[in-house]
């Protein structure tokens, strides 16, 4: 028996050079990984916490959808499917929920940031929290043992909520007896911040991002754009700068020590950025010329995310229904 592998993202953005590298392609690699069945899906669900307007929504889950084709969920074994497609997930979302103490759910990073905040307004501590907020790591939890799932690849920053889905399936299991998988996360290897076009995180909330599939002339802009230092174009520039730093992510090693000589002995900034684009520029086109025919031939996406629908909810169903015998509501 494969070991099962699941892994999702929210549908809140534009993908950016941030996300790709911090989140995108390691679930890509993994997700590749022939030793696993895969499943990867877009928690529209779970964006319905950020996101409230139905337009916005709708035009960030087909980009997303497009995006994650084009960078390679696509592969034959990787079960690609939109949270939403599975409304199973919602009804083993209740059921977690009356075996979840509050208490665990008092302890949420996401929830405690949102008391905080309203703490040091002055505000009701609960001021800014939602159940849908509130009850987001329950949610997750169902996603992740819907599928019976062993790993789960995420960042640093979903740690917390992995645990939490081992912790609810435990719970579960000793009430009942044992139903579900406990599951593990598996935490990307941190690559450290990429910087955006100012020089701080590159972040969607800073305004600050290069997207990932930027038409050519505006990833050009963009990359002009970056901020530098005032050092003389003959002068040697540094290694650590936003430049160098992107370049080395799409670079070869050759091609980094290459460049990094020339840094060394001295080039301007303006021909600094223009090795960049060029270098982003061959490593992402093949991928954003994908990205676009799925966008203008999204009939074809959704046959994809259709047939993905139908595999996990085979497995969903049989999860629910065994789920639902354990409980004494079958
Ligand atoms: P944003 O900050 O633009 O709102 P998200 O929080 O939606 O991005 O990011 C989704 C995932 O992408 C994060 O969990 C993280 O793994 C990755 N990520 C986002 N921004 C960066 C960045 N600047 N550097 C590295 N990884 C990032
Ligand atoms: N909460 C995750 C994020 O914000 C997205 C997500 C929802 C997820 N359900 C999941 C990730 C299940 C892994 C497994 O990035």
């Amino acid at each position: 028996m494969k070991k099962v592998v699941l892994s999702g993202i929210k549908p809140t953005g534009i993908a950016h050079i941030g996300n790709y590298f911090g989140a995108l392609k390691p679930a890509v690699e993994m997700a590749n990984n022939n030793e696993y069945e895969c499943y990867y899906f877009i928690a529209d669900y779970h964006a319905l916490n950020y996101i409230k307007n139905s337009k916005e929504l709708q035009e960030n889950t087909k980009a997303l959808v497009c995006t994650l084709l084009a960078i390679g969920m696509d592969a034959k074994n990787i079960v690609l499917y939109k949270q939403s497609d599975v409304p199973e997930v919602t009804e083993l979302n209740w059921i977690l929920s009356n075996v979840t103490p509050k208490g665990l759910l008092n302890r949420a990073h996401a929830y405690k940031a949102k008391v905080e905040e309203a703490t040091v307004n002055g505000q009701d501590p609960d001021a800014l929290v939602n159940m849908g907020l509130y009850n987001y790591p329950v949610l997750m939890a169902a996603d992740i043992l819907m599928v019976n799932s062993n790993f789960v690849p995420v960042g640093q920053d979903q740690k917390q909520h992995v645990e939490m889905a081992r912790d609810i399936a435990g719970y579960f299991n000793k009430t009942y007896g044992a139903n579900f998988v406990v599951p593990k996360e598996i935490i990307s290897k941190d690559l450290g911040t990429i910087a955006g076009t100012d020089g701080r995180k590159m972040s969607k909330s800073y305004n600050n991002t290069i997207p990932l599939f930027a038409p050519e002339d505006k990833l050009k802009k963009l990359i002009m754009s970056i901020k530098t230092d005032s050092s003389l174009p003959t002068e040697p520039k540094p290694l650590d700068s936003a430049v160098m730093n992107l370049f080395k992510l799409f670079a070869t090693a050759k091609e980094y020590e290459t460049e990094k000589a020339k840094y060394e002995n001295g080039l301007s900034w303006a021909e600094a950025k223009t090795d960049l684009f060029n270098m982003m520029n061959n490593y992402l086109s093949p991928m954003r010329e994908k990205y676009n025919y799925y966008m203008e031939n999204y009939a074809e996406a959704e046959k994809i995310l259709a047939r993905g629908a139908k595999k996990v909810q085979a497995v969903a169903r049989e999860t629910l229904q065994r789920t639902r015998i354990a409980v004494g509501i079958d």
